[in-house]
């Protein structure tokens, strides 16, 4: 060799060193990538980079480009060696390229047929049913018996304005009723209802009377989460109105309600109480589904169990509905749906029923 043809020879040299030194990596899947070696995601992303590593080694900008533009500028007597140095090392480098890649790709084939197939004889998985929620199931018996006694069924809006929470229902700005209903106020003049009552107002705008009517459905207060209480939970509020509605009539028919959920020997009691949207007012309580009467520990040894609140409509919660006092009366009720869902499933915490496990609520399928 001349001294011509040294200086490019270097660098044909320096081109087959760099690129071998980049290519080392890939060296181990020239032979054939075994599957446990690596996974799609990795041999996809390796052909990418050799996809790379091949216009670097071998595009027009590559170091072996520059060196066949060499060939032309050895002395004329190393011309055909040099030019036969720089062939064969860009023929070595397309084959490396060329069987890394061929490997490759077929291991990522395989792999995607391996990824994609199925195994037919592999046991199926049987499908989960789903069920109802324990409330929902409490709600549909309580329906069910009101709609059998001519009951509409209302569903209606949670949020609400003051005038539906409280000054339709005889709850004027200032009333001490409104304190222990604190709720939550989403914009001004809008809060989530703290009672199913204020559909009471609605059934009988749209309605107009007489009117019959349940309204189960969620409320919300500022209560703190314990046992007993959930600052989200559900009443059925019930309300009948007609002419020559009477007081006979909301026992009569809370009486049949407790009949058909619990059994016809089941009592009723009422107790007179305080609400500012009827008057009379009456707590009702029914006896012990359980004991009888007797007393046991879901009725806390007392022999009766408490269904809800009740009365008779109040005519300024009429009138705020646009119904005559003097020519129609009503009774309304309001009962704690999932209170009476602990009490039947005998929970000792309520908040079971919202927490959404299904370790406890698949125990109701
Ligand atoms: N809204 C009452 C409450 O949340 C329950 C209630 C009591 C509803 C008496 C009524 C009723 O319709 O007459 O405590």
């Amino acid at each position: 060799m001349t001294e011509s043809a040294r200086e490019p020879t270097q660098q044909v040299a320096t081109a087959r060193e760099a690129f071998e030194r980049e290519f080392e990596r890939f060296a181990p899947f020239w032979g054939g990538v075994s599957a446990n070696s690596l996974t799609l995601k990795q041999a996809e992303h390796l052909a990418r980079e050799l996809t790379e590593l091949r216009a670097r080694h071998t595009g027009k900008k590559s170091a072996i480009a520059s060196c066949k533009k060499l060939i032309g500028r050895v002395a004329a007597e190393d011309r055909a060696s040099f030019g036969q140095l720089v062939q064969q090392t860009e023929a070595g480098i397309v084959k490396s390229l060329d069987e890394a890649e061929q490997a490759l790709k077929h291991f990522i084939e395989t792999a995607r047929v391996e990824r994609e197939s199925i195994d037919v004889t592999l046991p199926g998985r049987r499908p989960r049913p789903g069920h109802l929620h324990p409330i929902t199931l409490m709600r549909q018996r309580i329906e069910d018996i009101f709609v059998s006694l001519g009951y509409a069924v209302e569903d209606d809006r949670e949020i609400e304005t003051d005038f539906y929470n409280f000054d339709a229902l005889n709850i004027p700005e200032g009333h001490p009723a409104r304190d222990p209903q604190d709720t939550f106020y989403t914009t001004d003049g809008f809060a989530l209802r703290s009672q199913t009552s204020t559909v009471q107002i609605h059934a009988m705008q749209r309605r107009g009377a007489p009117v019959r009517m349940i309204a189960p459905g969620r409320v919300f207060r500022r209560d703190t989460p314990d046992p007993t209480h959930n600052p989200m939970f559900f009443q059925v509020e019930g309300l009948c109105v007609d002419r020559g509605i009477t007081m006979a009539h909301l026992k009569g028919t809370l009486a049949e309600f407790v009949h058909r959920l619990f059994g016809p020997e089941t009592k009723t009691r009422f107790r007179p109480s305080y609400f500012p949207f009827t008057e009379p007012s009456a707590e009702v309580d029914y006896s012990c589904f359980k004991c009888a009467g007797q007393g046991c520990r879901i009725c806390k040894f007392s022999g009766w169990i408490e269904l809800g609140g009740s009365g008779m409509v109040h005519p300024n919660v009429l009138r705020a509905a646009s119904v005559d006092p003097e020519q129609l009366t009503g009774f309304a009720f309001g009962l704690g749906i999932d209170r009476t869902c602990a009490r039947i499933y005998q929970l000792d915490d309520i908040r079971l029923l919202f927490e959404n496990d299904v370790r406890f609520l698949g125990q109701f399928s």
